[in-house]
């Protein structure tokens, strides 16, 4: 399963790269708003930044909502780096949009998926990555981790190559079931990568270590 953080805090991505199990970013609008990152130039400058920092694969989000308009920002997104995957919203212009990107070679990203067939379209068009949210989806009592298992069965009925990129994530539960699952990728901040460290017997089992290695030491010294 490949690992991508998702946010637009440099730190975070810095942090999450030196960890040295990164695969890629993500990013959203909100992400970018967060980090107070305003005006073509700025949000362009800010793209370049994350893509130095990491190997590849950065989604960077398109604001546009028409096909045309939708054309000529990802062009231009597309053109700040290879690393950069355009972002586009589930929507019939972000579907027409993912075909003409798909046709030119540029790696995209369906997002705002809360349904299999919204998947299913999206994979049709060539999508790269569908992101299905799983978090939003469990804030109103319906399942995110079924919907995953849904769009895994379609995708794998028709050995469909786009890769279902788990967005959303808000728990480290939500990231063990999507890999038992088989899904591709899981985006989430660095805390929930971390949580999957976290195990009260490794605590306990280090610090006695630490402690009995720490006596026999102060004996070794203590006769010298
Ligand atoms: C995915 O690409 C989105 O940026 C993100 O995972 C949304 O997560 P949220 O529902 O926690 O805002």
């Amino acid at each position: 399963m490949k690992f991508f953080v998702d946010t637009a805090n440099l730190e975070e991505i810095q942090a999450a790269y030196n960890l040295g199990v990164l695969d890629g970013v993500t990013t959203n609008p909100s992400l970018m708003a967060k980090e107070g990152i305003a005006g073509e130039e700025n949000v362009m400058a800010h793209y370049k930044a994350i893509c130095d920092i990491v190997d590849d694969k950065v989604s960077a989000e398109i604001i546009s909502t028409t096909y045309d308009e939708m054309i000529e920002e990802g062009e231009k997104l597309a053109a700040i780096d290879p690393k950069i995957v355009l972002k586009l919203p589930v929507i019939k212009d972000g579907i027409k949009a993912i075909r003409y990107f798909t046709d030119k070679g540029i790696r995209t990203n369906c997002t705002l998926i809360f349904s299999a067939g919204q998947a299913l379209l999206a994979a049709k068009a060539g999508a790269t990555y569908v992101s299905p949210f799983l978090g939003r989806l469990d804030d109103i009592s319906m399942s995110g981790v079924g919907l995953i298992e849904e769009i895994k069965t379609i995708f794998d009925n028709y050995d469909l190559g786009t890769e279902i990129l788990c967005a959303s994530v808000r728990h480290s539960t939500h990231l063990l079931d999507c890999a038992k699952l088989g899904a591709d990728v899981a985006t989430s901040p660095l805390s929930v990568f971390l949580q999957l460290l976290k195990h009260p017997l490794t605590d306990s089992g280090l610090e006695k270590f630490l402690a009995d290695h720490a006596k026999v030491n102060e004996q070794v010294v203590q006769e010298a």
